[in-house]
Formats: C-alpha cells, sequence, structure tokens
C-alpha cells in the first residue's frame, strides 16, 4: 500500500513525525538496539585487547588475539590484541550497513526516511574525515586474510597435536568461522570485486557465478554483521571464563 506524506507548507517548515512504513516497531527501538550493543561490544573489545596478554585456553585460540605475536618493547610484552584488533575495527567502522547503522543511530543524521531529525544541520554526505570510508575495499583484504586465519585456528583445535579433540570450544569456534565468512564474503567491496564491474555476465561466467553466490550472502549483510559480531564477543567470551577458572576445565569443553 502507497504511503503518502502531506507536503511542508511555509508555515510548517518541518513535517511531522510520522511511523516508520517499513517496520512494525516505533521509530527508537532499532537506534537504541544499535547504540546498546554496539557501545557494550566496544567497551568488550576494549577490556579484551588491553587487559588481556593473550587469549588462549587449551587447543582454544580467541578471535580477538589470532595469530599469536609475542612481542615485547623495553622489556613490556605488548598484548596481542593491540596488534590486530584495527583490522576487524576498520573493516567494521568502513562497512557499509554500519556505516548507516551510525549515522542514523549515533549521528541521528540523517536519522532515516519519513523520520524527524532532532538537529536539522547541512547534511554533507561523507566528506571531510567521512571520506577515509572510501578505504573500505582495502579493509577487506586484510579482514580476509584473518578470515583464513580463523578458519586455521578452528580446525587446528579440532586436531590439536595429530589427535581429535571435540568440546564445547569447538563448535563455537566453527560457527564463529562460519558466521564471520558469511558477513566478510557478503561484503559490497567484494561483490563488486567478483563481478560488479562486468558489462557481460555470459562473456564471464565464472565471474558471474561468484557474484551471484556472493550476492546470496550480500541480501543479508546487516544480519551477518550482527549475528557474526554476537559470535566472536561469544566464543571470547566462553574462552575467557575458562581462562580465569569462572567454567571449570573438563573433557566437554
Ligand atoms: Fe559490510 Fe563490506 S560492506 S563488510
Amino acid at each position: 500500500m502507497a504511503v503518502t506524506q502531506p507536503a511542508a507548507s511555509a508555515d510548517q517548515p518541518h513535517p511531522a513525525a510520522v511511523r516508520n512504513p517499513y517496520s512494525v516497531l516505533p521509530n527508537w527501538a532499532y537506534p537504541t538496539f544499535v547504540v546498546v550493543l554496539l557501545t557494550a561490544f566496544s567497551i568488550y573489545a576494549a577490556w579484551v585487547v588491553l587487559y588481556f596478554q593473550n587469549g588462549r585456553f587449551g587447543p582454544y585460540l580467541s578471535p580477538f588475539t589470532s595469530p599469536e605475536i609475542d612481542v615485547a618493547i623495553a622489556g613490556l610484552a605488548v598484548p596481542t590484541g593491540i596488534w590486530i584488533f584495527w583490522v576487524p575495527l576498520a573493516f567494521r567502522a568502513t562497512c557499509y550497513y554500519y556505516r548507516k547503522a551510525i549515522f542514523r543511530s549515533y549521528l541521528w543524521h540523517p536519522r532515516s526516511c519519513a523520520v524527524r531529525e532532532p538537529r536539522r544541520g547541512t547534511y554533507r554526505g561523507e566528506t571531510r574525515l567521512f571520506v577515509f570510508n572510501n578505504l573500505h575495499r582495502f579493509a577487506f583484504y586484510l579482514a580476509a586474510v584473518q578470515v583464513a586465519i580463523l578458519w586455521f585456528d578452528a580446525i587446528d583445535a579440532l586436531i590439536p597435536g595429530g589427535r581429535l579433540h571435540l568440546g564445547v570450544g569447538n563448535a563455537l569456534m566453527l560457527v564463529n568461522v562460519v558466521c564471520l565468512s558469511g558477513y566478510t564474503f557478503g561484503c559490497h567491496a567484494f561483490r563488486h570485486l567478483a563481478g560488479g564491474d562486468r558489462d557481460c555476465f555470459s562473456c564471464h561466467r565464472l565471474r558471474h557465478r561468484l557474484w551471484r553466490g556472493v550476492t546470496v550472502l550480500n541480501v543479508r549483510h546487516d544480519r551477518w554483521a550482527w549475528v557474526s559480531m554476537f559470535t566472536v564477543w561469544g566464543v571470547d567470551l566462553y574462552i575467557r571464563l575458562l581462562m580465569m577458572g569462572v567454567l571449570p576445565a573438563g573433557h566437554w569443553n
């Protein structure tokens, strides 16, 4: 059903707030969800990266500290996460979906279609500092390498020392790397690389197949973004609780 809006007149410069016609939720629900969860995850990630030297428990390795890099500067060991965190941070911060979420939820400018903004300054688009968002494709290259390393970690944790090991941590690591792959390889930049620059798909059948595969992931990119963030969070928390002795060590984990 078409939704029409009354045009703003001179004595009514700001159109009245309306309900988002594409959602049954109130307008404040989505920005609240984004702000609460992204802020909580950022605080958790900062705590892990700055406070812990590493993230290993037996065969399990946290995605925050993979690959393991042991470097000391002036005799002081640098937490492994310091060398790594900027790759997923750069990838997610410049991701097309997260950019939309951040503009709409943290900055409220632009807010959303048909939703009144609390501030109405000049919208300059992604200029000035935001122009660095154009580096997203380079962040994708680094993130793809990191996903390959996490696949190695997940398989290595299954066969530590050549013997099969099955535990809750193995399942979590595998689910995590599958979700991270779904997010990373559904990237808009990768979709363009796969076939977005081709004018003739029938002349490039392999590229067309790859492009269609990426498109399957890309149409749900926002969901992959959230789910993979939760799996990274969950697998690290599980390993962290084992390391701290909060979860008892046993053959099941
Ligand atoms: Fe989201 Fe590239 S657009 S990861």
